[in-house]
Formats: structure tokens, C-alpha cells, sequence
């Protein structure tokens, strides 16, 4: 008995202690975020909405009530200038529109990727997803390796050599259009151009035939339910706790591993054929497979980072681009004067001939104009973040190191000061005699860490482009809203429901 009551004495004591501890800890904490607060607060930035949680109920409430959060983030730019703070517990974000800071800062590799955005899609709720890929590497030698891997099946030589599939998957969207046309019946353009990527990616990426025009697939499904996933994942810590949330959870983990396990199919199938001496082409597959190391000493980590990278081109490789095609023929329909001109030139440039070439595209000038000015407006993946390891000067504040800067070329494509009358769609700004934008028109990103696949994606919305304007006359359905719907990136909220006709030539 006295021994239990000297174990109960103790055990009592020990959580007085334990409580203290955590108590001292706390107000230490409290005392850190406001050592954090008087460091930075003198950059200007919205009135926080509280201590500890600074800005993030506002991102939250407007992310749950479907507005567009990058709206918000425009608004603060014009109202708190070229870099304005933000805050969430102790950590400090910088949203930076400067141009000067954001050429230094983007285009050096002293910058590194923010981890924790990054480090949050390592795994999607507990399934392995972008892991260590080259969106997500944060480690320079391990991504710079990558990245030269990489290079090959994105250099000019080999995507001229492209031009055969893009041709070919356009094709078949020109036939889905073309029974769309014979019927008369509305299409949502958006569903298409998502098909036509994906087929495009599958074949010119990992060598795969999916047809997805006529054949069912669960690919597209399982990439918007990924994509949904990451956005809970990234922008709202406490998504997973909340039990209503479990079984959309459950729905992300197995299109997650469905992903990855055709990932592993399709590279074990391409290995049997590399090991049966097959000619095997020298796409992105091949590629990924040589960046895990050599065959004899594979590990299960270099399978699984075959496997990210893998997850990695089939989210960044087609999502983006089918976004970037339904804005665009949302925006032609909503300006006809710029649909004859571009129409025109595809008259001029291709004709009735079926199959475009490299050389085609290097003169559909005004439809590359077309394809920039829809991202300024459409940036459909909008912003990238640095670390910030020491003091710097930005627009002539003073910032200390230690904090995280953020570019949103969604919010410097749409600044007056940047692109005057910003919602008018004009693309004549891209003109090639017009002057470049200066550091504040980076749909790809800029710099080393900029979009690998940025020429492969407007070779191929310029040969989808062409040949739908070449082919067919389209108007939008009457009634249909024109915004934009942010799942992370950025898609048209109607999916542009179009009625298509065949041209008259
Ligand atoms: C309109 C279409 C596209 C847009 C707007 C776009 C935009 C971007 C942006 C903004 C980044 C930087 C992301 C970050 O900093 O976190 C990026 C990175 C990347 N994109 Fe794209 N992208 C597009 C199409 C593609 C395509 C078609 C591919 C592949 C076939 C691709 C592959 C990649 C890769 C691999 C990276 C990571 C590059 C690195 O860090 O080395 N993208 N993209």
C-alpha cells in the first residue's frame, strides 16, 4: 500500500512537472512567434486574423467557399505594393510581385524550393505520391541529377521527332469532334482536352495507347481525385483529422496507388523489353529508368523513386495543358475578332493539309500570342516559393533571412502596373515587336527550377489549336458562368460547353 502511494505521489508530481513543461514550453513558443511578428512586421501586409493562426482562417474561408484565393492575393498585391507579408504561426511568407527580386531569386539555384509545400507531397495522406520527383526534390544534387538525366527527351531534337504523336492524338479528338459535330450535340471542351493530354502523355511519355476518346479509363478519374487530394493536403493541415473527410481520404489513397501501380507495370514491361534487346524509345520512361541506378544494385527506395517520377510527368504533364485549351477556346468563343484572326492565320499557315510540322508551328505566330496572353490571364499552375536563407533588400524594405517568398504569376499577370487594362484579353501584348514583360509573366516558372515540359505543352496546345480551328467552328453555350475554379491549379468552373459545327471552307 505505501509503496502504491509513494508510485501515486510520484507520478503526481512528475505530471505537475510534465504540465509545467508543457506551460513554460508554450509561452516560449508564444514568445518565439512574437520575436517573429516585431521581426518582420514592419513589411506591410493585411491585418492578421489572429496570434497564432496569423492569415490562414481568411485563405481557408475563402479556399471552402470556392472563390479564388489568388483573387485575394491579387487584391493585397495593389493594396500592400511589391512584397507583402503574410503569416502562420511562426512561420512568414513574402509574396513577391518586384520584378528585380523575383529575377534574382528565381533565376539562381542559391534559392531553394520551400520545403513545406514540397515536403507535404512527398506522400498524399499516408500513400506515397510525388515522393522525391523532380517537381519535389529539394535536395540540389539530387534534383540537379535528375534534371540532366531528364534533359534529353525534352530537347528540341527529340520533340521535333514528337510531332508524329501529337498529330496522331489530335487526330482522334478531330474524329470525337466530328461526331459531335454530325449529331449537334453541346460538349464540355474542357472533358476532351483532358482526354487528349492524357492519350498524349501516356503515348509520347511512357509509350501507352490509351485512347481515352473511346475507350473508358480510370486514369482521369484518379488524377482529379490526386489533384484534389493535394490541395486538402497542402493548404489545411487539420483536413485528415475531421472524420467527414475519411472516406474522400480512402477515395485519394487508391487513386494514388492505382497511379503508382501502373507506374510499375508499365516500367517493368519496358525493362522485359530493354532486357529482350526490343528497340525501346528514348521517351521519358526509358529515362526515368536510367535515373534510379543501375539494374544489378537496384534498391526498393530507387523502385519507388522510379515510381515518383512516374506520378510525377502523368500529374504535371497533362492536367495543365487541358486546363490551358479549355481557357483558350473559352476565350476565343467570348472574342470573335480574335477567333477570325487566329483562324486566319491557320488558313494561311496549314490549310486543308492534315498533318502539321515542326516548321508549321514556328509560324503560327499569332496563335502563340493567343496560347501567352490565356496564361497571363489563366495562369493554370500560378505560383512557385523560395526560401529566403539571408537579409535582402526588396523594393526597398529590409527583409531578414529566414522566411519564404512566394511568386504568383497569376497576380502579376493580372496587375495594372504590369499589363495595362489586365482583363481585357488582348493578344497583341505578345506581339513580337510589343516589349517583353519584364520578370512579372512566368506561367512556367523561371530559372533552373522552371517547367521542363514548357515547349512539349505548347507544341502540343498549338497542334490541338490548329487543328480545331482548322477544322471546326464552336460557340459557347449561352448561360454558362466564365470562372475559374482553383483546385491548385487552374481549370474553366464550366468546363466550356461549347456547340460545334463543321467549317465551311
Ligand atoms: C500549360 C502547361 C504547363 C504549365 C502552365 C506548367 C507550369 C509549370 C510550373 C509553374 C512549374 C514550376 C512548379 C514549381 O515551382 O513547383 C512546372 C514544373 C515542371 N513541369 Fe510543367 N507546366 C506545364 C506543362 C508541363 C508538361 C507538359 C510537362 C511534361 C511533359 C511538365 C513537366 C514539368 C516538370 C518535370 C516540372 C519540374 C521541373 C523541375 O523542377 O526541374 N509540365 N511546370
Amino acid at each position: 500500500m505505501a509503496v502504491f502511494h509513494v508510485l501515486l505521489n510520484w507520478a503526481s508530481q512528475a505530471l505537475v512537472f510534465l504540465v509545467f513543461l508543457l506551460f513554460v514550453a508554450f509561452l516560449g513558443y508564444c514568445l518565439y512567434i512574437k520575436h517573429i511578428h516585431m521581426k518582420y512586421d514592419h513589411i506591410p501586409g493585411p491585418p492578421r486574423d489572429s496570434f497564432f493562426f496569423g492569415h490562414s482562417p481568411t485563405v481557408l474561408r475563402i479556399m471552402n467557399s470556392g472563390e479564388v484565393v489568388h483573387d485575394t492575393f491579387l487584391q493585397w498585391a495593389k493594396t500592400y505594393g511589391p512584397v507583402y507579408r503574410t503569416n502562420i504561426l511562426h512561420y512568414v511568407f513574402l509574396s513577391v510581385s518586384c520584378p528585380e527580386a523575383t529575377k534574382q531569386m528565381l533565376m539562381s539555384p542559391k534559392y531553394s524550393k520551400h520545403k513545406f509545400p514540397y515536403k507535404r507531397l512527398f506522400n498524399l495522406f499516408g500513400q506515397r505520391f510525388l515522393g522525391n520527383g523532380l517537381v519535389t526534390a529539394q535536395d540540389h544534387e539530387q534534383w540537379y541529377k535528375q534534371r540532366r538525366i531528364m534533359d534529353p527527351a525534352f530537347s528540341s531534337l527529340y520533340l521535333r521527332g514528337l510531332m508524329g504523336a501529337f498529330n496522331d492524338r489530335a487526330e482522334k479528338l478531330m474524329s470525337k469532334l466530328t461526331d459531335i459535330a454530325d449529331s449537334k450535340a453541346e460538349t464540355h471542351m474542357l472533358n476532351l482536352m483532358n482526354c487528349v493530354t492524357l492519350d498524349v502523355i501516356a503515348k509520347v511519355a511512357f509509350g501507352v495507347d490509351l485512347d481515352l476518346l473511346n475507350n473508358s479509363s480510370p486514369f482521369p478519374k484518379a488524377i482529379a481525385t490526386c489533384l484534389k487530394g493535394m490541395v486538402y493536403q497542402v493548404r489545411d493541415r487539420m483536413f485528415e483529422f475531421k472524420p467527414q473527410n475519411w472516406s474522400f481520404i480512402n477515395e485519394v489513397r487508391e487513386a494514388c496507388h492505382l497511379l503508382r501501380k501502373t507506374g510499375a507495370k508499365w516500367i517493368h514491361e519496358r525493362k522485359t523489353a530493354m532486357e529482350n534487346g526490343e528497340d525501346v524509345p528514348k521517351d521519358i520512361l526509358s529515362q526515368i529508368i536510367k535515373s534510379a541506378g543501375q539494374e544489378e544494385n537496384m534498391t526498393k527506395e530507387d523502385e519507388e523513386f522510379m515510381l515518383d517520377n512516374f506520378v510525377t510527368f502523368f500529374i504535371a504533364g497533362q492536367e495543365t495543358t487541358a486546363n490551358l485549351l479549355a481557357f483558350c477556346t473559352m476565350e476565343l468563343g467570348r472574342h470573335p475578332h480574335v477567333l477570325e484572326k487566329v483562324r486566319q492565320e491557320v488558313d494561311d499557315v496549314i490549310g486543308m493539309k492534315q498533318d502539321i510540322s515542326y516548321d508549321d508551328l514556328g509560324r503560327l505566330i499569332y496563335l502563340s500570342q493567343v496560347l501567352k496572353e490565356t496564361l497571363r490571364m489563366f495562369s493554370t499552375a500560378p505560383g512557385t516559393s523560395r526560401e529566403l536563407p539571408e537579409d535582402m533588400v526588396i523594393a526597398g524594405i529590409h527583409i531578414p533571412g529566414g522566411c519564404t517568398c512566394l511568386f504568383n504569376s497569376y497576380v502579376t499577370g493580372r496587375l495594372e502596373k504590369f499589363f495595362k487594362d489586365p482583363l481585357t484579353f488582348d493578344p497583341d501584348r505578345f506581339h513580337p515587336d510589343a516589349p517583353k514583360p519584364y520578370y512579372c509573366y512566368y506561367p512556367f516558372a523561371l530559372g533552373p527550377r522552371s517547367c521542363l515540359g514548357q515547349n512539349f505543352a505548347q507544341m502540343e496546345a498549338k497542334v490541338v489549336m490548329a487543328k480545331l480551328l482548322q477544322r471546326f467552328d464552336f460557340t459557347l453555350v449561352p448561360g454558362q458562368s466564365f470562372d475559374i475554379l482553383d483546385t491548385g491549379t487552374l481549370r474553366p468552373k464550366s468546363g466550356v460547353l461549347c456547340s460545334v459545327r463543321h467549317r465551311n471552307h
